[in-house]
């Protein structure tokens, strides 16, 4: 059939040479998925069950990085989402209903809590916080009605590491599931599923994309019946990650080892450095004893990150600690963390009734891929100036 030039805009007869093949994954950008023939058209959301039908459920490039994710994290499936917090949500909604309880320790990434605080009550889930320290004795804190435990270990800004295995042990024999977020470890040094965990979840935005331009999530779970649960959940509340952003955490997967070794090299270091200075009263890092749950971070974890936090003597004041923040040159003040570039953050606990005493003393830090003696260097001449 005869084309004009406007059809041909949109079906277009031009041929390229075929056989190409390179190292990385094509980027397939949809929304539209065509179907062979009318009968065929159906919309459901499994590809793994129906094959692609919609750019909502994945593209190739979205399955890619989820298989890819789900291999590391020895899960059965792995759904990605647009984002670490996006993942956080949905794994709430698909596995919780109203007149259920969930559990959260109360170091928990802020807006984890505050979505269930804010959204899960509104619709009628009881939300209890727990102290991450809890392990076994996360007993008292059940209900005849408690329906999903979260852990995040080690927690957000303190790094308390959790007894994740009692604290799975204690959920399911009462027929909870528990859910983990997984993110400081990279699903690498924490292996949640032999550790018995329901559902782990990531933000990818940190060291899987790495590089501190996209935001992207992960949920992993441990068998078919949650995988269904989560899809048949994904499809209603409809949010699709880009094939872009996950080409771009394809890509920053690759060289995901060498980083988290520089960086937990350096972390480990500039901790170990901070502990022996007169300015800090406390370091908050997992691999160090002065961190809560140290001996459980080296009885299940094979590793640590570049994530971790000092808290100031108590003769240092606010305006201090924020000056000291203020005079670091490498170190850069932002959210978001596990990039390659070292980053600082004063946090005020004043604000946060439930966290523990630090008070405006505790700054956290993200270790990235500069020198380590030019890091150490920058944080030397910013307590220098503390007088
Ligand atoms: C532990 C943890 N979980 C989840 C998130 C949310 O990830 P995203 O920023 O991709 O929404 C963050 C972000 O800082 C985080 O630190």
């Amino acid at each position: 059939m005869p084309k004009n030039w406007k059809t041909k805009l949109i079906h277009s007869d031009a041929k390229i040479p075929e056989g190409f093949r390179s190292l990385s994954v094509g980027v397939q950008r949809a929304s539209t998925v065509l179907f062979p023939n009318a009968a065929s058209v159906k919309d459901e959301w499994d590809p793994y069950e129906v094959g692609y039908t919609y750019g909502l459920y994945g593209t190739p490039t979205t399955l890619e990085l989820a298989g890819r994710i789900c291999e590391l994290e020895h899960g059965y499936r792995t759904l990605i989402t647009p984002g670490g917090q996006c993942a956080i949500s949905l794994i709430n909604l698909a596995f919780l209903k109203a007149g259920d309880q969930v559990l959260i320790p109360v170091s928990v990434y802020t807006p984890s809590r505050k979505f269930a605080t804010h959204v899960l009550r509104k619709f009628g889930v009881e939300v209890s916080l727990y102290p991450p320290q809890a392990g076994s004795g996360i007993t008292q804190h059940f209900r005849p009605n408690t329906r999903l435990v979260w852990c995040e270990s080690p927690g957000s800004i303190t790094l308390e590491v959790q007894d994740v295995p009692a604290i799975v042990e204690a959920s399911h024999q009462r027929g909870a599931l528990v859910a983990i977020d997984n993110t400081w470890s990279a699903g690498i040094y924490f292996d949640a599923f032999a550790h018995s965990a329901d559902i782990t979840m990531q933000a990818l935005t940190k060291y899987i994309g790495g590089h501190s331009d996209l935001l992207l999530g992960s949920i992993t779970v441990r068998d078919e019946r949650a995988w269904h649960q989560l899809g048949a959940t994904q499809q209603l509340v409809g949010c699709a990650a880009s094939p872009d952003d996950c080409s771009l955490a394809l890509r920053g997967m690759k060289s995901l080892a060498v980083r988290l070794e520089a960086i937990g090299e350096a972390a480990l270091h500039l901790a170990n450095w901070l502990a022996d200075r007169p300015e800090i009263e406390r370091v908050l890092h997992p691999a160090l004893p002065s961190c809560p749950g140290h001996d459980l971070w080296k009885r299940d974890f094979t590793g640590s990150t570049g994530v971790f936090s000092i808290v100031f003597q108590p003769k240092f004041s606010k305006p201090q600690v924020q000056g000291f923040v203020d005079k670091l040159q490498l170190f850069k003040i932002g959210y978001s963390w596990a990039g390659v570039t070292s980053l600082a953050v004063a946090y005020d606990f004043h604000s946060i009734p439930s966290r523990p005493n630090y008070g405006h003393r505790i700054v956290r830090l993200n270790i990235g891929l500069e020198d380590i003696s030019d890091l150490q260097a920058d944080l030397e001449q910013a307590l220098a100036a503390l007088g």
